[in-house]
């Protein structure tokens, strides 16, 4: 079993940026590795903030904060992942440049390296067979965000091996997350759950049933979420959330995942929530 002791996080937007503060602060060197300077740029202000709140609610102390931001490699240069024990794929959801990305990971690290994607729509055996040893392949499906939320699904394709997944396994328990295992499905276990979930609620502003505001406070205060749907969509990404219904679709053909008319409009809007400053609210 590969023993983690290194990690490379390709990719470092929202999830990336958490998986490597993650990673960090349990004690473990990280390589995060975007496409330009103002990525980079990006990427260290996200890291650097989310530590900050971390240390103003007690979570971090002040000089662990430092120690850990001093694990954090941040480059450009892909062959920065070549020493990683393990590398995890986290670029936007787009099947080409993942199957780019997890392909060029493939030809720079070492062939006991575990690579793992984080991908929320696009089958692992799919990915895997871009790299020279598919059974070293293996979805690490993380939550946003990505310091505060416990679970971490462990995807198992076709060709992943038993020693990678418990490999993974043991990383993700080294960093104080709970695994849980699911088979290469659209989904997972938690998006094939949540998402029809948030779907209805669209559908419900969509056809006039109730505000937004009262969607959302329907299920804060009558089911104890900590967010309600419209604004945890908002959160999630509308843009992510659609490629995951597409998903969903694609590969159950059952009308409760199919994208909502709405969703797709707003996403051609340009309205992809808080990332963007407009989605079911506005930031
Ligand atoms: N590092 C460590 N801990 C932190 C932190 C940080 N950077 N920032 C906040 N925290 C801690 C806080 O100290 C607090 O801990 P306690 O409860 O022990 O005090 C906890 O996190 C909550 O933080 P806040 O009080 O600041 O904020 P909040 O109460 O408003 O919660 C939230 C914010 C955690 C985002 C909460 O609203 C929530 O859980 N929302 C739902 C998130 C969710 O469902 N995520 C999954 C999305 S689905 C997905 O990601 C997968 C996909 O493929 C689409």
């Amino acid at each position: 079993m590969t023993k983690i002791e290194s990690v490379a996080v390709v990719g470092a937007g929202l999830m990336g940026s958490g998986i490597a503060e993650a990673v960090a602060v349990a004690g473990v060197p990280v390589v995060v590795r975007e496409v330009d300077p103002a990525a980079v740029g990006l990427a260290r202000e996200r890291i650097g903030g989310s530590l900050s709140r971390a240390v103003s609610r007690g979570k971090l102390a002040a000089e662990e904060a430092a120690k850990v931001e001093g694990r954090i490699t941040l480059t450009t240069e892909l062959e920065a992942v070549a020493a990683a024990d393990l590398v995890v794929e986290a670029v936007p959801e787009d099947e080409r440049l993942k199957l780019q990305v997890i392909a060029a990971i493939g030809e720079v690290v070492g062939d006991q390296a575990i690579v793992a994607s984080n991908t929320s729509s696009i089958p692992i055996t799919q990915l895997a067979q871009a790299v020279n040893g598919p059974e070293r392949v293996i979805g690490l499906h993380f939550f946003s965000p990505v310091p505060v939320m416990a679970l971490v699904e462990l995807v198992v394709a076709l060709d992943t091996s038993p020693e990678t997944v418990a490999g993974a396994r043991a990383f993700v328990e080294r960093i104080g997350k709970r695994p849980i295992e699911t088979k290469d499905r659209a989904g997972f276990v938690v998006n094939m759950l949540l998402v029809p979930y948030l779907v209805a609620a669209m559908r419900m502003f969509e056809e006039g049933f109730a505000s937004r505001e009262d969607i959302d406070t329907g299920m804060k205060l009558g089911c104890g979420h900590p967010m309600g749907p419209l604004t945890l969509s908002d959160f999630i990404g509308l843009d992510v959330l659609h490629a995951v219904c597409d998903s969903l679709y694609e590969e159950f053909k059952r009308d409760e995942y199919a994208a909502p008319p709405l969703l797709k409009r707003m996403v051609a809007s340009g309205r992809l929530g808080r990332k963007s400053g407009r989605g079911f609210y506005e930031y």
